[in-house]
């Protein structure tokens, strides 16, 4: 499915605590500074990012508290999609997701529609939810292509922070989505439930014609690269988890020619994540006095720019091989 233009990135693991948030609202920060191509020339990115995580955690990274207790005091969240979807008539609209929309960081291209613990309630309603022209798993993609744009902005990249489970919110996302990223932590357990969501996103392909979402690559992240340095033992376990990891995932999940499916790019443990965090702002936007705190933040920042720069070339190497897979089909028709 799509969204006027925008290339829809899902950031999705079974697994809890593996940097699915960090890494959506970091990417999303970091493509929301870049330019990007369009045609023979270059544009400014403009990212929206969705928060589908009742823990509300990308929302609560990019506002204050204090703002994020009123706009969910006052449901303006996706809560109040979703209930208004349950509740209004027939004859009724569906909301306007402009009324839930905010622009968290001035200066930034980065729109949020946040989310909202009372979700959690939606979940289970939502199993019953029935209109006989619409399912439950295309809620928001019918209220994002009914989106009304004041500024007529078009988004180029949208962005899903995920839960860590597969509920019906979760394929909202999902099935508009081209691409899912899987960040995993490098760990002896880090292939444990990659096979689930790889499975279950691919039967949802299969299943939903509309469905168009791959695989765009596996994302080591949270690395702890001190304990490699320190630690000559920990650094040959690292190894030999990440040639089990290769074996594994050679074996159960397709690559797509000669792409690599985990990311060059790795985003280190660095406890300069927890201060942005702590200050509501994704990496980019967090600006410390301290030198040693500046210069980590912009090492890090680095990780992140390169992770970017490796996602755009992925879609953009995908995107060529599709346009000149169609021209082949062109030149057999003639
Ligand atoms: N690169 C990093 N360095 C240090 N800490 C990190 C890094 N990435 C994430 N963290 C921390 O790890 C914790 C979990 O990260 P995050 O919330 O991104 O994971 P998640 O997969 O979204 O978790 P959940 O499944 O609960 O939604 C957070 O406290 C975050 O601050
Ligand atoms: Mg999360």
């Amino acid at each position: 499915m799509k969204i006027g233009n925008a290339t829809v990135i899902s950031f999705i693991n079974l697994k809890g605590g593996v940097g699915k948030t960090t890494s959506a609202v970091n990417v999303a920060a970091t493509l929301a500074r870049r330019r990007i191509r369009s045609g023979w020339k270059t544009k400014p990115a403009s990212v929206l990012l969705i928060d589908l995580d009742p823990q509300s955690n990308a929302s609560l990274t990019l506002l204050k508290k204090e703002h994020y207790k009123v706009i969910d005091n006052e449901d303006k969240t996706l809560y109040k999609l979703f209930s208004n979807e349950i509740l209004r008539n027939d004859d009724e609209e569906s909301i306007d997701i402009n009324e839930i929309r905010v622009s968290p960081i001035e200066g930034l291209n980065l729109d949020l529609l946040p989310s909202s613990l009372k979700l959690i309630e939606i979940q289970d309603k939502l199993v019953e939810y029935s209109r006989y022209y619409l399912s439950s798993t295309d809620i928001l993609f019918n209220a994002l292509n009914k989106l009304k744009n004041p500024e007529n902005k078009a988004y180029t990249h949208i962005i899903f922070d995920c839960p860590p489970s597969l509920g019906l919110i979760t394929l909202n996302g999902l099935s508009l989505s081209r691409y899912f990223i899987v960040p995993t932590l490098l760990d002896a357990y880090s292939y444990w439930g990659l096979d689930k969501i790889v499975e279950c996103v691919d039967r949802l392909r299969r299943c939903k014609a509309s469905c168009l979402v791959e695989l765009l690559g596996v994302l080591y992240s949270k690395v702890d690269t001190r304990a490699t340095i320190e630690n000559n033992k920990w650094d040959k376990e690292f190894q030999s988890w990440e040639k089990e990891f290769d074996e594994w995932l050679s074996k159960n999940i397709r690559r797509r020619g000669d792409e690599s499916i985990i990311f060059n790019s790795r985003i280190k443990s660095s406890d300069i994540v927890r201060k942005a965090e702590a200050e509501n702002c994704p990496l980019i936007e967090y600006y410390p006095t301290d030198p040693h705190l500046k210069k980590q933040q912009q090492e890090h920042q680095q990780e992140w720019e390169a992770l970017v720069s490796e996602i755009l070339e992925r879609i953009d190497s995908r995107n060529n091989k599709r346009r000149s897979k169609i021209d082949q089909t062109d030149l057999q028709l003639f």
